[in-house]
């Protein structure tokens, strides 16, 4: 007996049949996907075969420009794009040893995102399948990250999904490779693009130990340095019993208590506070906490709508933020509480790259969904919401959470 139903036992299969792979490098007679991300600020290009074996990538990031600018400006990275992506999926293809002849199919991010860069993807690649006449798979960006994890493990249909990155928050039930339930998203900021502007206006990039990191990884290693309740931050959204998320009031609380602490310390915006690292703790348990609570209230409604198998329940946690340890325990307190299992790609592949896209083309060309002839035109779209949006039925549903202590060392 074993507990994935058929299609699992194949990809439990496929998975098993990485170790076998040949001589070529890749399973023999398995579909090759090219993959193609270009909606942010990565410029990443991936050559995968059906078992999901990485034969080559290639990735550009654009971080060090964008903290130098304090921020994505989206004709600077619709311009690094530019320059980049010929480079990115040619070196992709070759360290993959595959030449374009050989591929099955190209997947290419073409939602949600900047709408400068997603075009700048999206053109490259409709003239690519167009010279190689290649099928095209126009790929959710949302909807990759969320089967990333599929790549890694075999982790059957259904299974509830928290995204958290600088573009987004949400909250689903992944039921299939193209159907999903969601039952709350942010309704203003991401919990990403709230540490980057938390870190920027620390002036972390003049923080000898975070220059290079982004506002997310720069918030982390602070924290672990410091008093998360010397400054008292409330989580968002005590009264609505919703999924749902908020952090612009978070983003505005630390604004106000950074300017407080400027005063005190009498130094000007640009210096570095010497209680960095406690507003930094403070921020990223506020963060925590409030994914905690909305995870938390969409484990019992699924539970109580029996949206999940009873054997063996899954929290998948993807996107940027999700490489967050901090943050990854604080679910973990819910997840074992509940009796989830909670499953966490490594960082390399919560975070943005065109692996997770070509993997969603190797899903979708198995079950032949969403598979273009080269020349049918496709358009971008910088807005999309993921799936059936249930947020309204949850709020109704008015879950109240028992209260959980997130108390986490540092
Ligand atoms: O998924 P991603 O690479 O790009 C999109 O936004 O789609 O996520 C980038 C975001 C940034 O906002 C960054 O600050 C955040 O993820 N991030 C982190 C960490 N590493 C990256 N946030 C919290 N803790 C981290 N360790
Ligand atoms: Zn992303």
């Amino acid at each position: 007996m074993t507990m994935f139903p058929t299609k699992e036992k194949y990809l439990h299969r496929l998975l098993q049949f990485r170790h076998k792979i040949c001589a070529f490098g890749h399973a023999p007679f398995s579909r090759l996907v090219l993959g193609i991300e270009t909606s942010c600020d990565d410029t990443g290009a991936a050559v995968l075969d059906e078992t999901g074996q990485i034969l080559g990538e290639s990735l550009h990031n654009q971080k060090e420009v964008h903290l130098k600018t304090g921020g994505i400006i989206p004709t600077v990275a619709q311009q690094l794009h530019r320059e980049h992506i010929k480079r990115v999926v040619k070196e992709a293809l070759e360290r993959s040893n595959v030449d374009p002849s050989q591929l099955s199919a190209v997947a290419t991010t073409v939602k949600p995102g900047l709408a400068l860069s997603l075009g700048v993807g999206l053109e490259f690649s409709q003239r690519f399948v167009r010279r190689h006449n290649k099928p095209f798979i126009p790929i959710h960006h949302m909807e990759a990250h969320a089967l990333t994890v599929r790549m890694l493990h075999p982790v059957a249909f259904p299974f509830l999904v928290l995204l958290v990155s600088g573009g987004h928050a949400l909250l689903a039930v992944a039921r299939g490779v193209d159907d999903f339930l969601l039952l709350g998203h942010s309704l203003d900021t991401a919990p990403g693009d709230a540490l980057d502007k938390v870190a920027r206006r620390l002036s972390l990039i003049k923080h000898p130990r975070c220059s290079t990191l982004s506002g997310g990884q720069a918030i982390e290693l602070l924290a672990k340095d410091g008093d998360r309740t010397r400054f008292p931050l409330t989580t968002p959204m005590g009264s609505t019993h919703d999924c749902c998320f908020s952090f612009s009031g978070l983003q505005n609380h630390v604004k106000m208590t950074i300017m407080k602490q400027e005063a005190e310390e009498g130094i000007e915006e640009g210096m570095v506070l010497s209680c960095v690292n406690d507003i930094a703790a403070a921020t990223q348990h506020t963060v925590a906490t409030h994914l905690a609570k909305r995870t938390h209230r969409a484990i019992l409604f699924c539970k109580a709508n029996n949206m999940l198998p009873s054997s063996s329940p899954t929290l998948v946690v993807s996107g940027g933020v999700a490489s967050n340890q901090y943050i990854r325990k604080a679910l973990s307190i819910i997840t074992e509480r509940e009796g989830l299992h909670l499953l966490c790609p490594p960082a390399k592949f919560c975070t943005d790259n065109g692996v997770m896209i070509a993997w969603n083309g190797v899903e979708r060309l198995r079950e032949g969904k969403g598979i273009l002839p080269p020349n049918v035109d496709v358009f971008y779209e910088a807005k999309s919401p993921l799936g059936v949006d249930m947020s309204e039925e949850v709020r109704a549903a008015a879950i109240k959470l028992p209260s959980v202590r997130i108390k986490i060392p540092n």
